[in-house]
Order: C-alpha cells, then structure tokens, then sequence
C-alpha cells in the first residue's frame, strides 16, 4: 500500500516528530497551555470573564482547551462558517463578534443560535440590525445581540454617544431581538502605545469612552448587561476598569510573531502577560 500523503492522513497530535513532513505547523502544547493559565488568571484577579477568540487558530480541540481552563468562558469566532464548525464540535457558549448580512447567512445564524445553549451575534447599523430581526421572525424565535462601538480603531462599530443609544433603542423595539450588551475593540492602543505608561493611559481612556456610552444607554433603562472588549495586547489593562465584564483574546495562546513585533520597545519583556 503507498504510503499516503499529509493531505491524505488525518494530523495526530503527540506523534513522533521524525514522522512529519515539512514545512508543518507545530505546536509545543505545553507553552500553549502556560499561555491561557495565565490569561485566565488575569482574568480571574482582575473578575471578568475570559472569553477567549478563536479566529487564530480556528481548531476545535483548541477552542475547547481554552473554554475549559477559563472555567467555561465560552469561545469568541469571527465568521459564521467558524462558529458552526465550533458548535459541531459540542462547544455550546459562542459570541461571534462580526457582522452577518445576507438572507441565507442569516437564517443560517439564527438557526446555529438555536442550536447552542448560549449565542450572541454582532450589529452596528440599522443595515444589518433589521435584516437580522426580519430573520429571527422568519423562524418564530429571537437572537441575542451584542452592539459594537468604535473606540478608535475606525474598523467596524457605530460611533460611540448618541448614535449608539438610538441604535441600543432600536434593537430594544425589534421584538425578535434581545439587546445583551456592547462591544468595544480597543486593538488601535496596540499600535499607539510605546511603553507600558502609554498602554495603561489609553486603555484607560477607551475604557472611559464605553463606560459613557453604556451610561447614556442605562439611563434610559436598557441594561448593558455584558461589556466585552480586549484583545491580547490590550486586555491586561483594559479588564482593570469595572465597566468591563469580559475579555475577548486570541493571540495570547501562541504569542505568534506579530504578536511580539507589537510589544517591542519600550514594552518589551517587562510587559505582565
Ligand atoms: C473583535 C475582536 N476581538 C478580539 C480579538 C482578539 O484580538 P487579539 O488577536 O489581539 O488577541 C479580535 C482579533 O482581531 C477581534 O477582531
């Protein structure tokens, strides 16, 4: 029988490494592990949730690793193929922190969100907002939705204020819809900050920003019952301010090369995590 090629056989994780073939991705799973330990415990100390996202790595038996050492703090995808993949493999507490548009994904997701014990989706405009309440009412049920702001990195999210508030006000109105909190990624501190002082200040400032946004919001009696917000350059810091109930990191469990090319400088090795 020919011996069959990688493409052919199924990766085993503990195998021989005189087996593989290169180029290969490896993983020392010990390190891997030292990595969310000490993010969970972050988290922990600093009493938010640590939910951690799996765009990095995009693989189940991680995913799982991560949901299980942070005490089940569930799993954060980026795309909805992602998510269903993760839910296929039994983790049953997913965010997906992204904006779905486009009727057949979106009765996709809404089905995945009956599917899981605990989901929630991402919105910031009425252009995604309605189309998915139209979906959650096609199929007689409602989606849990998380609304992002943009603090700074100008990506996605609706302005911080009082844009925010009527969108808040929006989703409260679409009976299909449960309003569960914000999101706010504060990933431009990442490439502003050259010291740790840097660091602390302005994710302390961003943090201050969310924190008046989910004030307008509350004053108006809508409950912001979740505030996620972090990614693993910005979480050691941003989870210090008590409007922040849970973080979102993804790189932390490699610390892959990107990763440490942002922490140069003055930061470098005196950086906590
Ligand atoms: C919305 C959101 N949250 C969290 C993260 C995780 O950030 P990091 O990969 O820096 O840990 C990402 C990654 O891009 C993201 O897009």
């Amino acid at each position: 029988m020919p011996t069959p090629t990688p493409s052919e056989s199924k990766p085993e994780l503990y195998s021989p490494i005189g087996n593989l073939e290169t180029p290969a991705l490896l993983v020392d799973v010990d390190v891997m592990e030292r990595n969310i330990d000490r993010y969970a415990s972050m988290a922990e100390d600093n009493g938010v949730r640590l939910r951690s996202h799996a765009k990095t790595h995009k693989i189940p038996d991680i995913a799982h690793r991560q949901h299980t050492q942070s005490d089940g703090g569930g799993i954060v995808c980026q795309k909805l193929s992602e998510a269903e993949v993760m839910a296929a493999s039994g983790l049953e507490d997913i965010y997906l922190s992204y904006q779905v548009v486009g009727d057949r994904k979106l009765d996709r997701l809404v089905h995945l969100s009956e599917t899981v014990d605990r989901f929630a989706t991402t919105v910031d405009g009425v252009g995604n907002i309605d189309p998915l309440a139209a979906a959650a009412e096609r199929h007689d049920t409602s989606v849990r939705v998380i609304l992002e702001i943009d603090i700074g990195l100008g990506r996605t999210g609706v302005e911080p204020g009082d844009t925010a508030l009527q969108l808040a006000e929006r989703i409260v109105d679409h009976p299909h819809l449960e309003f569960a909190g914000i999101m706010a990624y504060e990933a431009h501190v990442k490439w502003e900050a050259e010291s740790e002082a840097e660091y602390e200040t302005l994710c302390h400032e961003a943090m201050e920003e969310t924190a008046r946004t989910v004030r307008m919001i509350e004053d108006e009696g809508i409950p912001v019952d979740e505030v996620k917000v972090g990614g693993t350059a910005t979480s050691p810091y941003s989870s210090r301010h008590p409007v922040v109930t849970e973080i979102n990191p993804g790189q932390y469990a490699f610390n892959d090369v990107g990763e440490i090319e942002a922490r140069q400088g003055p930061l470098g090795k005196k950086t906590a995590l």
